[in-house]
């Protein structure tokens, strides 16, 4: 078994890990809000005002620090006066993006405040650009966060909500280039310019401003956005699915071979090099770093599960997705002084999902358990590592053997690792004194998953290791995810 030692270069002026990069995202999509989250006041799943009662306090496990609704591509068709108000009075619309399915706006603004209250997280709100008008914009913010006595506010009252809410984060639009509008980045600057102009901060709330950034690779909209738009906007957004092969997703979730797992790492680690190039671009027109990347949508996206309606993104979950989430928060601790936000896609029973439910059952994810493991990241101050990582060959497919990162706070260093070798174990030697706690999450083949049968097939347990004069021996497991918390 070969091992690598690590060395620790705490420098006291490296950045802090922004909470935010825990972030989530919930969109009217499948399966999400609707039984995911919401199964309504009379449901006999237990809930708190139509809220599930399980799932919430599942997530809480989680410390999720903000949630960005309602879209993605919903967003860019969500006329917010049809969610508030009556329920029995809202207009049903369709679905159109996902599976043309009949939307009832039972959860609208005042179910996502009270589910972001619930869940003790910042509410990120995505406003429409594609098919929403500049009034509709500002009426919403206004309706959100004023506490004049102006028409929104008022009708916010009337709605039962006396208090305005805080609204931390907003997006003007979503996936402008696709399907919130086919606009090319040069006619978005200006539309995004005039949108956010009339969205106006009121009563002492400032909401972080988030433009839509780019697909990918698309490097040229990152340039654009940063020439033309720059001193309007707190953030920038960039999203980024790893999907083995190109468009369409293909391949299985959960039935996969080793040349697969190697693919899936590769595509995990092509978000570092998307990371290095629209930064670059950033720093470039923004060397002081005022502008955040917001990577407000990354995660896995596979064929759907046999059986599901395709349109829903309803996809397993097992241990390739529990390392590449790992994968990814490697690289955003590296980019740690740019990148103030992220939000895996999404949060239940669409895509790479921390929870699935069925009827009343439900499950946590692989992925949920790689956000549980590493919450002692959110606000860490990233400490530099030495140590020469070995290449591996997967069925032709040349990969580094581990990814890992470490953060200290409150005392506490946290090192996390994950091992991207298939079919090999590997031991770790950390010069940290003493250990207080390794956690290990790993399965009995590299496609375990957890199930409604079997729901506890993957989950964190102890690690092993051995401390020889205050250097500690740690082994990882082959497809394996490791901390390991040490006081310092
Ligand atoms: O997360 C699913 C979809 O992926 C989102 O709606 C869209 O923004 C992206 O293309």
């Amino acid at each position: 078994m070969s091992t690598l030692s690590v060395k620790f270069n705490p420098k006291s002026d490296a950045p802090t890990v922004n909470p935010n990069v825990y972030g989530h995202f919930a969109e009217h999509l499948g399966r999400c809000i609707y039984e995911g989250f919401w199964v309504g006041e009379d449901s006999e799943i237990p809930n708190t005002r139509g809220i599930r009662n399980d799932v919430v306090a599942a997530l809480r496990e989680l410390d999720i620090p903000v949630l960005r609704w309602p879209g993605g591509c919903f967003a860019d068709e969500y006329h917010w006066k049809d969610g508030v108000g009556p329920r029995e009075n809202r207009p049903s619309i369709l679905n159109t993006h996902w599976g043309r399915v009949v939307e009832n706006n039972h959860f609208g603004t005042h179910e996502f405040f009270d589910l972001c209250e619930l869940l003790d997280t910042a509410p990120y709100v995505c406003g429409n650009v594609g098919s929403g008008t500049v009034q509709e914009m500002m009426e919403w913010v206004e309706y959100i966060s004023s506490d004049s006595q102006s028409p929104m506010a008022n009708w916010r009252r009337a709605n039962g909500r006396e208090e305005p809410w805080k609204l931390p984060f907003f997006g003007v639009g979503n996936e402008s280039w696709g399907c919130g509008g086919n606009m090319r980045p040069e006619y978005y600057a200006d539309e995004y310019r005039r949108y956010n102009c009339f969205v106006k901060n009121y009563s002492g709330n400032k909401a972080y401003r988030i433009a839509c950034g780019a697909n990918s690779g698309d490097l040229h909209w990152t340039e654009v956005m940063m020439e033309r738009a720059k001193d309007h906007m707190d953030g920038l957004s960039l999203h980024y699915y790893a999907v083995p092969n190109g468009w369409p997703p293909n391949g299985s979730a959960i039935d996969f071979n080793t040349k697969q797992w190697a693919e899936v790492m590769k595509a995990a680690l092509h978000m570092g090099t998307l990371l290095e190039q629209h930064t670059a671009i950033m720093d470039k027109y923004d060397p002081e770093k005022k502008v955040g990347l917001i990577v407000d949508e990354w995660g896995t996206w596979f064929e759907s599960e046999p059986g599901s309606t395709p349109g829903f993104l309803y996809q397993q979950n097992s241990m390739r997705d529990a390392v590449l989430a790992a994968i990814h928060f490697h690289l955003f601790h590296g980019y740690a002084d740019r990148i103030h936000m992220a939000n895996i896609a999404q949060t239940v029973n669409v895509l790479q999902a921390m929870i699935l439910t069925d009827g009343a059952r439900m499950i946590k994810t692989p992925t949920f358990w790689v956000f549980e493991m590493f919450k002692h990241h959110q606000g860490g101050q990233v400490v530099e590592l030495e140590v020469e990582i070995p290449k591996i060959t997967v069925e032709g497919i040349e990969l580094p053997a581990i990814s890992i990162s470490a953060t200290q706070k409150d005392g506490v260093l946290t090192t996390s690792i994950a091992n991207l070798d298939p079919e090999n174990d590997r031991v770790l030697e950390l010069p940290i004194g003493e250990v207080s706690e390794v956690r290990v999450l790993t399965g009995a083949t590299m496609t375990a998953h957890n199930t409604f049968e079997e729901p506890e097939n993957v989950k964190p347990i102890a690690g092993s290791y051995e401390s020889v004069n205050g250097v500690v021996q740690v082994t990882l497991p082959k497809y394996s995810i490791v901390t390991v918390s040490s006081k310092h």
